[in-house]
């Protein structure tokens, strides 16, 4: 079984002080956050981990800490970048790769993607994937191949030794977390149906199985795209979902924590 969670990504919202209050305020409703097992992650801007980070050290909060980027080289000449091994000083544990708006804003291309994926991984850093597909390529019916495109070249090593074989390719297998993100439903509050995202897990799974065989199943795999309390029961009641990649909702303390407890009983259940 995966280890299910909850990662609220901030994106490029918040100061110190807005971030401090946000912790508080999970602090005070611990209850219902997951018992044991279940991981709640925090995507936060560059500036506010060190702050984050120190709170958390005395803080019975239990949430794991991720960037949301990062470069591939240890250190060197890059102004501007953030490394792998200066995410882990700061008290990282993940961080987001490949998100949407970065391959579509910021030109990231599959090869980088890769880059990165191979830096985290050396550094001790869990990557969350994301793929997903624009509205067009839904249109056209290219959802899958999309995915499977994204995620072979994301994950594909250069390295024999490492990973075994997916098709003719070697695949990093170190840990890693998949956030299956329609780029359509990121902030539009447009969602796939429940069904439709359980399928597009599904083939997300089978993809990974030549691999990795049952290991397969323990993969993480989130949904994201305009979840929030009130749509989070449907998607957690989906055997291969298993949690949220949260943007907007995760801005508000209150409305990230009811998400969580709603898409926890639904798991349960
Ligand atoms: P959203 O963003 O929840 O605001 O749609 C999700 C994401 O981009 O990770």
């Amino acid at each position: 079984m995966p280890t299910p969670c909850f990662v609220a990504n901030w994106k490029m919202n918040k100061t110190i002080a807005e971030a401090i209050a946000w912790l508080r305020e999970m602090e005070k409703h611990q209850p219902l956050l997951p018992e044991r097992g279940w991981e709640v992650i925090l995507a936060a801007p560059f500036t506010l981990l060190c702050s984050i980070s120190e709170f958390l050290k005395t803080s019975s909060l239990k949430i794991g800490l991720a960037a949301q980027n990062v470069h591939f080289e240890e250190k060197g000449a890059y102004t501007g970048e953030i490394s792998p091994l200066m995410l882990r000083d700061v008290g990282c544990r993940y961080v987001i790769i490949g998100h949407s708006e970065r391959r579509l804003q910021f030109w990231e291309t599959d090869l980088l993607i890769r880059q990165k994926i191979k830096g985290a991984q050396k550094a001790g850093l869990i990557p969350i994937l994301c793929v997903g597909e624009t509205r067009r390529e839904r249109k056209e019916g290219k959802t899958i191949r999309v995915i499977n495109h994204q995620l072979k070249k994301a994950l594909r090593s250069d390295d024999p030794q490492s990973g075994a074989t997916a098709g003719s390719r070697k695949m990093i297998l170190d840990r890693f977390i998949i956030a299956y993100e329609p780029v359509w439903a990121i902030g539009t509050g447009e969602t796939p149906t429940p069904p439709e995202v359980e399928s597009v897990h599904r083939q997300i799974r089978s993809f990974f199985k030549p691999a990795m065989g049952e290991a397969a199943s323990d993969i993480p795999i989130l949904y994201g795209g305009s979840v929030t309390e009130k749509n989070i029961e449907g998607f957690m009641k989906e055997p291969d979902v298993d949690g949220a990649l949260v943007g907007g909702a995760s801005l508000s303390a209150e409305s990230f924590y009811k998400m969580i407890d709603r898409g926890v009983k639904a798991k349960i259940k």
